[in-house]
């Protein structure tokens, strides 16, 4: 099945930048590849698995533990959550929506003269599963492979009542020891600490050394992830979003995660371009309207 998919894509959209192949647990995806680097796609979720600058070692972090099962997220790359953030708002799903255990199309590769190589996925609502009753939209994921990795998620409302989502761009960074990294950009913010209920102002770069799972509030600016040990830093920049959430999910919660080893907290950090409704960034789009959330990644 998978495979007359890929040929199919392959024919229509492969080019000697853009490879269509038969991903992990089968799934359709895709290989950008140029002077800039690599980057591997699942159609399914519009998921980014991997990133990889020239010369550099991968920049997002996967999970040894994932499940590349259709109807299950995939652990690790860069998940799009919507149209929620978190538990679903009316406590019937799983968290962070629908968007990232549906199968996506591929609406177009491209290559500009620059040497950049993109590609766009949508999604609507008749691809997503019925039992889940969405409103009326459409979703534009483009990922443009360049001097850094653009990712730009375009929400259009196509029904005729407002359209109320949240989510996040909810990016998994590879890093050669969590406890050895430093988070700069959000010294200074209010943020919302998930794992001990409370609210606080981060007074310094943040430094992982316990469970983190914080959304700070009133954030646009840049982060920039400082990896001693690789000798490099990763930086963060977003539109769209003034909500960032941190989190690592340290020693106990990675081991409760059935797709995530009990060790891997080692090695990743979560930086997510959000709407986070807690931090009062949730957003509505009346009938006809366009509102876009955009993560720029690179290394310096
Ligand atoms: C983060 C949340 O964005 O995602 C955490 O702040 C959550 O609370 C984490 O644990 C992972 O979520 P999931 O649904 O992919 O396990």
């Amino acid at each position: 099945m998978a495979c007359a998919i890929v040929e199919e894509l392959q024919k229509q959209y492969g080019s000697e930048n853009a490879a269509f192949f038969s991903g992990p647990g089968n799934l359709p995806a895709l290989k950008l590849a140029n002077a800039f680097g690599s980057a591997e796609l699942l159609i399914y979720g519009a998921h980014i698995m991997s990133y990889q600058p020239a010369g550099q070692v991968p920049v997002l972090w996967m999970s040894e533990k994932s499940m590349f099962t259709a109807g299950e997220p995939v652990r690790g790359g860069v998940p799009v959550c919507w149209p929620w953030f978190g538990p679903d708002p009316n406590g019937k799903f799983g968290g962070h929506g629908y968007a990232r255990v549906s199968m996506w199309h591929v609406a177009g590769v491209s290559q500009t003269p620059a040497g950049e190589t993109s590609v766009s996925l949508t999604l609507t609502e008749s691809d997503v599963d019925a039992k889940f009753a969405p409103q009326p939209f459409k979703l534009e994921l483009t990922v443009t492979l360049g001097s850094a990795l653009v990712i730009a998620l375009k929400v259009y409302n196509t029904g005729t009542e407002n359209l109320t989502y949240s989510g996040a761009l909810h990016s998994y960074f590879n890093v050669a020891d969590s406890s050895a990294i430093k988070v700069e950009g959000l010294a200074g913010c209010d943020y919302l600490d998930k794992v001990v209920n409370c609210d606080g102002v981060q007074e310094d770069d943040i430094v992982i050394d316990r469970e983190i799972d914080r959304v700070y509030c009133r954030t646009s600016g840049i982060c920039r992830v400082i990896d001693p040990v690789f000798g490099r830093v990763i930086k963060i920049a977003k539109a769209g979003s003034t909500s960032t959430v941190v989190w690592n999910p340290w020693i106990d919660k990675s081991k409760r995660m059935p797709d995530f080893g009990d060790e891997e907290y080692h090695t990743m950090v979560c930086v997510e371009a959000a709407n986070v409704p807690a931090a009062g960034d949730a957003r509505t789009l009346v009938p006809g309207a366009m509102g876009e959330l955009r993560q720029m990644i690179s290394v310096e």
